[in-house]
């Protein structure tokens, strides 16, 4: 049995009371942080928030649009230099993955990295997304260990490996959800699980034309739109909140200064919510917006500078032209 298999039979296996408690626990966090979060000004929901089985599933959808090109260009690069990527890893190393998502991404590297018997670690805040990513690697040659849980603490979780490298992986453009002073405390994170000699392969999307931008985070289709919405259904489905979702429009904003795309949801009218579960009552006036998550979008030599300033050393940086998408390999140092 592989180990890919065995995690999912743990999950299945696992006791109704387990998964009780453990719904429970991801419910409090939600209510938490909502409580936090929607009363500061500006009102706020941290992204984070986004990924339940639903969320997740409407991103993998995002991810096939034509107007959202990060995921294809990425797989363009991860194909075209994987054997390269697959060096840093050599023979019985192993990957690690921060926010793996379906596992797309890294059965793609390891299909084309020709490594033997590579072992990965999975870290995600989704359990829906960690069983897709272990199914998304059963049957390449890999072993696959998984961690739920936040970035921070899957790192601080993970077991030393003093007999090969590790690669640590952090694709898509997760690294774009963090402010700079987010970003760089997470890679500061990310050096403290690295040995010098390890490797860090960071994806990260590029500053294009504000139209690509906006089409790409506010989609005709409109799944971006359900994608953002679905934290209200979230806040009324988990916490008892009774928000109409025909009162609030996804809005995209390129902000040019900051260099970020901000997704809100933005009140139509005046109106009064209730979140129960969060112990919180407001009113919203017409035009106000809770900004539910930041996109932001780098010149190839700020990503650089960001990885340089916390210990790594830049060994080659791949861009996928069509997409204005950049992959960069490091070296701890
Ligand atoms: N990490 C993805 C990104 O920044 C997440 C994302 C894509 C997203 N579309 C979104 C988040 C729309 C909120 C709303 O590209």
């Amino acid at each position: 049995m592989t180990t890919a298999a065995k995690t999912r039979s743990r999950a299945a296996g696992r006791s109704s009371a387990g998964q009780a408690s453990e719904a429970d626990a991801s419910r409090r966090a939600f209510a938490d942080g909502a409580r936090f979060y929607l009363q500061q000004t500006p009102r706020q929901l941290p992204s984070r928030f986004l990924y339940d089985a639903l969320g997740s599933a409407l991103f993998d959808a995002i991810c096939h649009l034509p107007w959202y090109r990060i995921t294809r260009g990425e797989r363009r690069l991860l194909v075209r230099h994987a054997r390269e990527i697959g060096r840093a890893l050599g023979a019985g190393g192993r990957v690690v993955e921060l926010g793996c998502g379906n596992g797309e991404k890294l059965a793609t590297l390891l299909t084309h990295a020709g490594v033997r018997h590579p072992r990965a670690h999975l870290i995600d805040l989704s359990g829906s997304a960690l069983q897709h990513a272990a199914r998304a690697l059963e049957g390449l040659d890999v072993r696959v260990t998984t961690h739920h849980g936040t970035y921070d603490e899957g790192l601080l979780a993970l077991p030393p490996e003093p007999a090969h490298p590790t690669l640590l992986a952090f694709l898509g453009s997760n690294i774009g959800n963090f402010d700079p002073p987010g970003a760089s405390a997470l890679l500061g994170v990310m050096r403290g699980a690295l040995r010098p000699g390890d490797a860090l392969l960071l994806g990260a999307d590029l500053v294009k034309p504000e139209r690509d931008l906006l089409l790409a985070y506010a989609d005709p289709l409109g799944l971006t739109a359900a994608f953002n919405k679905n934290l209200l259904v979230r806040l009324n489905t988990e916490l008892g909140a009774d928000f109409g979702l025909d009162g609030f429009t996804h809005r995209a904003v390129w902000n040019r200064k900051a260099s970020r795309v901000e997704m809100h949801l933005v009140s139509r009218r005046t109106q009064a919510v209730a979140v129960p579960g969060a112990g919180l009552r407001f009113t919203l006036a017409a035009g106000e917006t809770i900004w539910t998550e930041s996109s932001y979008k780098y010149q190839p030599e700020d990503i650089r500078r960001l990885a340089e300033a916390g210990a790594f050393v830049q060994r080659k940086q791949w861009i996928d032209d069509e997409a204005r998408f950049a992959l960069t390999l490091f070296e701890a140092s």
